[in-house]
């Protein structure tokens, strides 16, 4: 394992306009570079780099870090793996630890396990093409059904024999480990084969390494599952596998959409007919897991599905978590009977396209319309299907797109768009309770992919970002903006006290009042590192482990525009100076603000308390404590909204 001295060194050394010039063009615009974005197709530059902080960002995809993150995505190279290139270019000498036994012994094991299954492939590739049983029955098979041999070549399609252990036997022959062969499945408990007598579908992970298998019977006999697959292994994580992403994840970039199919054969289908965006979910709806990785490389997605209720029924549960993601899900069906490799095979690509531009339906829209020719005029199942539309929009995070969903929605529903709006709002204050409930709660949807403009800053900063109308988001995501920005700086001369130690003091008593778990998770660890002895600077918060908390960074630390948007939202006018002047005042108004919420939160909840109370309840000792703790606050909620220099109503 590279040292910890060794990842630190080489990431103080690197310069980030330094390694990303190595690969794109970059002009000096003010304090900061800016190029043409090497994620994402643009004709005008908002790639934009900050040699002061020592960041990039692009504007126009989202994506953003520092100098390892870059190569990590520029060279889909790992972690490690980009530490040492970073080494070896800036002539840095890297200093390891001795991997312990268990984490040699590990490597080893799943290193191996790639290594019989490589073998395996081999294998099925080679019976596919080199014997007769291979040729007669599964080469045939593939012909029959139009592929060509480039297409069986490069999906790695194969066949396996009827022999109940040749496969087996070949391995032991050559000395591979029983044990690893029975880990990746390709052998049973009794050392028989897994496989056999079908045609085989090499499975490949994200970077092309094959993880598993699945082979489809060619045999009519009902009894006979149609196709068995690999079972899950140290390597192979079923819901983190898409089919045929490898060789999709350049054109889905590329053609920002990914198109989501059910079978292996559909893929290879529209990959022959040079539609290569394509992968499938392998017969399930989709997982969290695999939205994430669509989400590397694009926010849109086409699902195509047959038409019949189960294939529909499918797609529908999946919806949900695809909206949550802040994906924009089309849907399209095919006729009857039909699968995109039948339709391909009997009308070719560029009907296909067509037929897609035509049917593709907005997937909420879809929902909504199918929901209601079910429930006919059924006034109990409408409002059931009112709920579910509306919990379906309450999940999609951006505002706008939010808005216009409702609108539309409320048209087909037959509803007002403002009780629709309402039961919207309601449903997403219940969901954030929940989830403030549940501290535990995982994080909202992993990386920035918000649009930014460099000069007409939106208030809200990433799609991915906790919705910022609802309770005190904004206020907690301004407090997290500063401690972010200046946490290291001194907040007081005299003591030496930091601006994140103030910070860290002035919302020890609101911690556990904020709404938003992210930011809350942003404090609790910074407080931790503090606790250490270390303040945590920028350079920390962009390497952070957690991913939504290095995209947090990126984005606060890139934007210094957020500050004249949320002063604006209060009508609040400040000092004119750059936020680095300006911090101490930063610090201040946002811990104000923050306060100033939370004090009136308390304020109204113990009104309502006040008023339900019975007439015994008002007896009660802690009636009466409350009392007291209400004349407290209020003198509080005066004195903050003084300072702020605000009204109190
Ligand atoms: P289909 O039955 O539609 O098969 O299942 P297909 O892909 O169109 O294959 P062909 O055209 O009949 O050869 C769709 C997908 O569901 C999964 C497979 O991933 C398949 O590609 N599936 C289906 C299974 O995993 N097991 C099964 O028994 C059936
Ligand atoms: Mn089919």
């Amino acid at each position: 394992m590279i040292t910890q001295k060794t990842i630190q060194e080489v990431m103080n050394t690197a310069r980030v306009e330094d390694v990303i010039g190595d690969f794109i063009n970059l002009k000096r615009r003010g304090v900061n570079m800016i190029g043409n974005c090497p994620f994402h197709d643009e004709k005008t530059p908002s790639f934009t780099v900050s040699p002061s902080k020592n960041i990039y960002k692009c504007f126009g995809c989202g994506k953003g870090g520092d100098s390892v993150r870059f190569i990590m995505d520029h060279e889909k190279l790992s972690f490690p793996e980009s530490i040492r290139f970073l080494a070896n270019k800036y002539k840095i000498q890297i200093e390891e630890t001795e991997n312990t036994a268990q984490e040699i012994e590990h490597k080893q094991v799943t290193d191996s396990l790639y290594i019989v299954n490589d073998f395996a492939r081999d294998y099925f590739t080679d019976v596919l093409f080199n014997r007769s049983e291979g040729r007669n029955i599964g080469l045939s098979y593939f012909k029959e059904r139009g592929f060509r041999d480039s297409t069986i070549k490069k999906f790695e399609l194969g066949y396996a024999t009827e022999e109940r252990d040749e496969l087996t036997k070949r391995a032991i022959d050559k000395k591979f480990n029983i044990e690893h062969l029975r880990a990746v499945g390709l052998t049973s408990k009794s050392d028989l084969d897994f496989f056999r007598s079908r045609v085989m579908f090499t499975i490949h992970n994200v970077s092309g390494k094959v993880v598993a298998f699945a082979g489809r019977t060619l045999s009519s006999d009902k009894k006979q599952p149609k196709y068995i697959n690999s079972p899950e292994s140290e390597i192979y994580n079923k819901r983190a596998v898409l089919y045929g992403l490898y060789f999709a994840k350049e054109t889905i970039r590329k053609e920002d959409e990914c198109i989501l199919v059910e079978g292996y054969t559909d893929v290879i289908s529209l990959h022959q007919g040079q539609i290569q965006n394509v992968v499938a979910s392998s017969g399930t709806s989709l997982t969290k897991e695999q939205i994430r990785l669509i989400k590397r490389y694009t926010q849109n997605i086409k699902i195509i599905y047959d038409g019949d209720p189960a294939g529909i029924k499918a797609a529908l549960r999946g919806l949900d978590l695809v909206l949550e993601s802040d994906m924009n899900v089309k849907l399209v069906l095919l006729p009857d009977g039909q699968d995109p490799d039948s339709f391909m095979s009997q009308h070719g690509t560029e009907a296909f396209v067509n037929y897609l531009k035509e049917k593709e339906e907005d997937f909420l829209f879809f929902k909504t319309k199918l929901l209601l020719t079910e429930t006919g005029n059924d006034p109990i199942r409408k409002t059931a299907v009112i709920r579910d539309i509306v919990s379906s929009i309450a999940k999609i995070p951006d505002t706008f797109k939010r808005t216009l969903y409702i609108r539309q929605c409320s048209s087909m529903l037959d509803l007002s768009e403002n009780i629709l709006n309402n039961e919207v709002n309601k449903t997403i204050k219940f969901d954030l309770k929940n989830k403030r409930l549940d501290a535990a709660a995982p994080l909202p949807s992993e990386q920035a992919s918000g649009q930014e403009d460099w000069l007409n800053p939106k208030p809200i900063l990433s799609s991915d970002e906790p919705s910022l109308i609802f309770n005190d988001a904004w206020q907690e995501r301004a407090v997290c903006t500063v401690l972010i920005n200046f946490g290291q700086k001194i907040y007081d001369e005299n003591t030496g006290v930091t601006v994140a130690q103030y910070i860290l003091e002035s919302v020890q008593d609101i911690l556990s009042y904020f709404d938003i778990a992210q930011y809350q998770k942003i404090i609790h660890e910074v407080a931790e590192q503090i606790s250490k002895g270390h303040t945590p600077d920028h350079a920390w918060f962009i390497a952070h482990r957690n991913e939504e908390i290095r995209e947090f960074a990126v984005n606060v630390l890139s934007s210094p525009y957020v500050y004249a948007s949320w002063e604006k939202k209060e009508m609040f006018l400040q000092t004119q100076k750059m936020p680095e002047e300006n911090y101490i005042n930063d610090a201040n108004n946002a811990l104000l603000r923050l306060q100033l919420r939370k004090s009136r939160r308390v304020i109204k909840e113990l009104k309502s308390y006040f008023e339900d109370a019975s007439s015994a309840e008002m007896e009660t000792e802690e009636y009466q404590i409350n009392m007291k703790v209400m004349q407290v606050l209020i003198q509080q909620r005066n004195e903050l909204a003084n300072k702020l220099g605000m009204v109190t109503l």
